[in-house]
């Protein structure tokens, strides 16, 4: 969710708002997101590098996402949509955490859209913790991924497309296993911009993508001579 600072700034506002313009994008996108097939949705609201900025703008992030929470769970339950936090707790202010857990279990049976919102989140850091959940056993790819399953409070699956904002190119420690392989799409659009068209435009070209996760073409491989060591070793 890329942008917010900038789009504000270009129009001679406080940043904040440009978050609070962002908070409605997320609305509008999230509520887009299913006809397009999307059952998990991830947002980067607040990432463990962010507590760097002002105290004044991080404090008013911390009170829009409250916010945002709080005024956010009837529509969540009327779309049934689950909402899941993903990140530390412990750092975020007491009133904020006891909203996320309200929104939490108020929306926890829903099943049209899983809308996960990574606050105080750091892809590096849930790598270090899965690991240690893993010690003195051996780390098998499943185990390390149930570990950050629960890491991530019962999420870990692989992120299928990322879309980044505001016109920067890269990972910035978001969901860095999940996303192994991961399609990328970067948009110039700033987020308090993005809605419901620029998705369809994301997903279109993600359906555009052959993903073949290491192996040959689908097509290639069924005209591949089989392998002979005479033939390509001499
Ligand atoms: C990224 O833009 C935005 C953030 C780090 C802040 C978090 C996002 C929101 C508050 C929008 C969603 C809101 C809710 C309540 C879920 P930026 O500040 O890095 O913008 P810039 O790149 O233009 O400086």
């Amino acid at each position: 969710m890329d942008g917010n600072g900038r789009w504000a700034t270009d129009r001679g506002f406080p940043r904040i708002a440009g978050h609070q313009a962002g908070s409605e994008s997320l609305r509008r996108v999230v509520r887009a997101a299913p006809d397009f097939g999307v059952s998990t949705l991830t947002a980067y609201a607040f990432s463990c590098d962010n507590w760097k900025r002002p105290a004044e703008e991080v404090d008013a992030i911390m009170a829009l996402l409250a916010w945002y929470l709080a005024d956010e769970i009837p529509r969540l339950l009327a779309d049934r949509v689950r909402l899941s936090v993903i990140g530390r707790r412990d750092r975020l202010p007491e009133s904020l955490v006891a909203i996320i857990d309200e929104a939490e279990a108020a929306t926890s049976a829903c099943d049209k859209l899983h809308l996960r919102l990574a606050i105080d989140y750091s892809g590096r850091e849930s790598i270090l913790t899965a690991t240690g959940l893993c010690a003195g056993r051996d780390v098998t790819t499943e185990r390390f991924e149930q570990m950050l399953a629960a890491t991530n409070r019962g999420g870990s699956q692989p992120v299928d497309l990322l879309i980044r904002t505001g016109g920067e190119q890269r990972l910035s420690d978001f969901l860095l296993w999940e996303c192994a392989y991961a399609e990328l799409v970067f948009t110039r659009r700033m987020w308090p911009e993005f809605g419901g068209q620029d998705l369809a435009k994301a997903i279109a070209a993600f359906r555009r993508r052959e993903r073949r996760f290491g192996d040959v073409p689908a097509a290639l491989a069924s005209r591949l001579p089989t392998y002979s060591r005479e033939r390509w070793l001499h």
